[in-house]
C-alpha cells in the first residue's frame, strides 16, 4: 500500500449527543490533550448558541465563525485525529446526519442526569444504519445521576445498542469518587482539573479485596464497588474488538467533562481502538482506502449569508489515494475535471491552504456551484460513493412564488439550495405544488432570506399538513402507478423524480403500508443510487 503510513495513523470521527450533554465540553477537553488549543474556553465561544432559536442571522453568523472548527485535527500519541464537528442545533441535524457519512467511527455522550433523549436516538440510527463503532462517555457524573445499571440498561433498551463498560463510577454527584478501570484495574480517584494533563490520583489496585480499597473510598464504597465489578466481570469479560468495530458492541466511559475526569481513560482506549479509514462500498466495485488512485466525496456544503463574505464551502472527505493541490481531478456527476488552488485543511480554529491530504481527512474546497451532497470526485474512474442517505424531513411547507416575473431565479435558487442539501423539494403530483421539506423551522427563514438576497426571487410558505416522507419502490410498476393516482394529494416526486408519499400522520402512514403490501416505503433515500 502506496499510502499505508498515512492512512494508518488516522483516526476521523464525531462526537454526537443530545444539546447540553456535553458535546463541546468534551470536545474541548480533548483538543486540550492533543494540544491543539491551550485554553479552556477556545472551543465554546464558536458554539451556536442553543437558545437562540428566532434569530437565524445571529445562528449564521455562529455558524460562519464554526466553520473553521468544522473539523479539529490534532495529534495524540502519534496519531492524527480528525474530529468532525456537527452542529448542536437541531434544526441543523440533517448535517450532522451527512457528517456521520464520512467519519469511521463516533463518540456518543449521555447526560448521567437526563439519560437517553430525542436527538440522541435519531442520531444512533444513523448510526447503526452505517454499523459505525460508537463508544459511550456517560458525563456529568459529578451531578447527582441515574444508577449506572438502571443507565446502561436504559441506553441499551432505548438505543438497541449492547455496551461493554471500560471503567466503573463510584457514586454520582457530590458522592462522586472516581471510577475505577476495569481493564487496567486502576482506581482513578475524582479530582476536578481543568488542564490537558494526568494528576496523582490513579492507583493501580490489581485485587479489589486489598484494603487500599477502604482506605482510599471508605469501606461502604468499597463494598460497593468489589460487589459491582464481580457482576460486571460475570456478565462481560473481555471487550471483543471485533465487535466493537463492527458495531456490535459500544464500550462505556464514565466521567465528568467539565471536570476532565474520565477522558484520557477514554483517549487512550480510542486511539487503541478505533478504525482507521477503511474501505467504501460505491456504485461499481469496493474500493480499498490502500488504492494507490485519489477518490473521496462531498458530504456537506456550507454557504455563508454574509453578503460580505459570501462563499460556499464544500467538505470533501478523501476516501483513498492522495488530494494533491493544482491537480485535475474527475467530478464524476459534471463528468468534467477540475482542479482546486486553494483547498483547505482546518486546525482548530484555522483555516490553511494545504498541498495534499489523505484518506480519512477532510478538504474544504471553494465551491462556486458545481457540487451536490454525495458528489464524488476521482482520478478518472467513473463511480459513485454510495450509503449517503438523504431522510425525511419534518416540516413541509408549500412554496409559493410572490413575483411571476422571476420564475426562472426562483427555480434556479431552489435547485441549488436544494443542492446544498439546505432542504428537499418535492413537486405533488396532484396539483404540481411544490413542497419545501426541512429538519426545522430556521430553514425556512433561511431559504426565504437566501432566494431574496441571493436570486432575487420573493417566495411565501403556506403549512402542509404531512409529517414524513417516504420513498416508494415496487416490484410491481402498475401497483405503484395506481397507487401514486389514487393518492394524488399525497404523492409526489423528489427533486430526481424518484416517487415519494407524504403522510399526514403516523395513522395514515401504517395503514397505507399495511394495505399495500407490493409497495415497499422507505424512510431514508440513497443519494447515488
Ligand atoms: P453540548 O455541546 O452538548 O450542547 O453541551 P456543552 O458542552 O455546552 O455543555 C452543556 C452544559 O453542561 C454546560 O453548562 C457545561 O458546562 C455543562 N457540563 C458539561 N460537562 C459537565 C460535567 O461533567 N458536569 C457538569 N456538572 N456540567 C457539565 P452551561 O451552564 O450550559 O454552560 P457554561 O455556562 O458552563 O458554559
Amino acid at each position: 500500500m502506496k499510502f499505508e503510513k498515512e492512512i494508518n495513523r488516522r483516526k476521523t470521527f464525531a462526537i454526537i449527543s443530545h444539546p447540553d450533554a456535553g458535546k463541546t465540553t468534551l470536545t474541548e477537553k480533548l483538543l486540550l490533550f492533543g494540544g491543539a488549543i491551550q485554553t479552556a474556553g477556545a472551543v465554546k465561544s464558536n458554539k451556536i448558541k442553543k437558545h437562540a432559536t428566532s434569530d437565524f442571522m445571529e445562528i449564521e453568523r455562529q455558524r460562519g465563525i464554526s466553520v473553521a472548527t468544522s473539523v479539529m485535527t490534532f495529534e495524540y500519541e502519534g496519531f492524527l485525529i480528525n474530529l468532525l464537528d456537527t452542529p448542536g442545533h437541531k434544526d441543523f441535524a440533517e448535517d450532522t446526519y451527512r457528517t456521520l457519512t464520512a467519519v469511521d467511527s463516533v463518540i456518543l455522550v449521555i447526560d448521567s442526569v437526563n439519560g437517553v433523549e430525542d436527538q440522541t436516538r435519531r442520531l444512533m440510527e444513523v448510526c447503526r444504519m452505517r454499523d459505525t463503532p460508537v463508544i459511550v462517555f456517560v458525563n456529568k457524573m459529578d451531578r447527582d445521576g441515574k444508577n449506572p445499571f438502571y443507565l446502561m440498561e436504559e441506553i441499551e433498551n432505548e438505543l438497541k445498542l449492547t455496551l461493554h463498560p471500560m471503567t466503573w463510577p463510584i457514586n454520582s454527584g457530590k458522592d462522586f469518587k472516581g471510577v475505577y478501570n476495569l481493564s487496567n484495574k486502576s482506581l482513578r480517584l475524582f479530582a476536578a482539573s481543568t488542564k490537558g494533563e494526568e494528576d496523582e490520583t490513579t492507583f493501580a489496585i490489581s485485587d479489589l479485596s486489598d484494603t487500599i480499597l477502604e482506605a482510599k473510598i471508605g469501606e461502604r464504597d468499597a463494598n460497593q464497588l468489589r460487589e459491582d465489578v464481580e457482576l460486571i466481570d460475570g456478565v462481560y469479560g473481555e471487550l471483543n474488538k471485533e465487535d466493537y468495530l463492527t458495531g456490535k458492541v459500544a464500550p462505556v466511559f464514565f466521567g465528568s467533562a467539565v471536570n476532565n475526569f474520565g477522558v484520557q481513560e477514554m483517549l487512550d482506549t480510542f486511539i487503541t481502538i478505533a478504525p482507521v479509514p477503511r474501505s467504501r462500498e460505491t456504485s461499481m466495485r469496493l474500493l480499498e482506502v490502500g488504492e494507490d488512485k485519489f477518490s473521496g466525496f462531498i458530504f456537506k456544503i456550507h454557504a455563508n449569508l454574509d453578503p460580505k463574505h459570501r462563499d460556499r464551502i464544500a467538505f470533501l472527505r478523501v476516501c483513498s489515494g492522495r488530494f494533491e493541490r493544482n491537480k485535475y481531478f474527475h467530478h464524476v456527476r459534471l463528468d468534467k475535471d477540475i482542479r482546486f488552488s486553494n483547498p483547505y485543511s482546518f486546525l482548530a480554529r484555522s483555516k490553511d491552504v494545504i498541498d495534499d491530504a489523505y484518506p480519512g481527512d477532510v478538504v474544504g474546497l471553494f465551491d462556486t456551484g458545481s457540487f451536490k451532497i454525495g458528489d464524488t470526485l476521482t482520478e478518472g474512474e467513473n463511480f459513485f460513493f454510495t450509503g449517503i442517505p438523504t431522510f425525511s424531513p419534518e416540516i413541509f411547507k408549500e412554496l409559493v412564488n410572490k413575483d411571476p416575473m422571476k420564475t426562472k431565479q426562483l427555480e434556479k435558487g431552489v435547485s441549488q439550495l436544494t443542492d446544498e442539501g439546505v432542504a428537499q423539494l418535492f413537486t405533488q403530483f396532484g396539483g404540481n405544488k411544490k413542497i419545501i421539506g426541512c429538519v426545522g423551522d430556521l430553514q425556512f427563514e433561511v431559504i426565504q432570506y437566501r432566494l431574496l438576497q441571493e436570486y432575487g426571487a420573493a417566495c411565501e410558505f403556506r403549512t402542509m399538513p404531512f409529517f414524513k416522507a417516504c420513498w416508494l419502490t415496487s416490484k410491481d410498476s402498475k401497483k405503484l402507478e395506481d397507487f401514486l393516482r389514487f393518492k394524488q394529494q399525497n404523492s409526489a416526486a423528489d427533486k430526481d423524480g424518484n416517487p415519494v408519499y407524504l403522510a399526514q400522520s403516523e395513522w395514515f402512514l401504517n395503514t397505507e403500508i399495511s394495505n399495500n403490501p407490493d409497495i415497499q416505503f422507505h424512510f431514508t433515500n440513497e443519494v447515488n443510487k
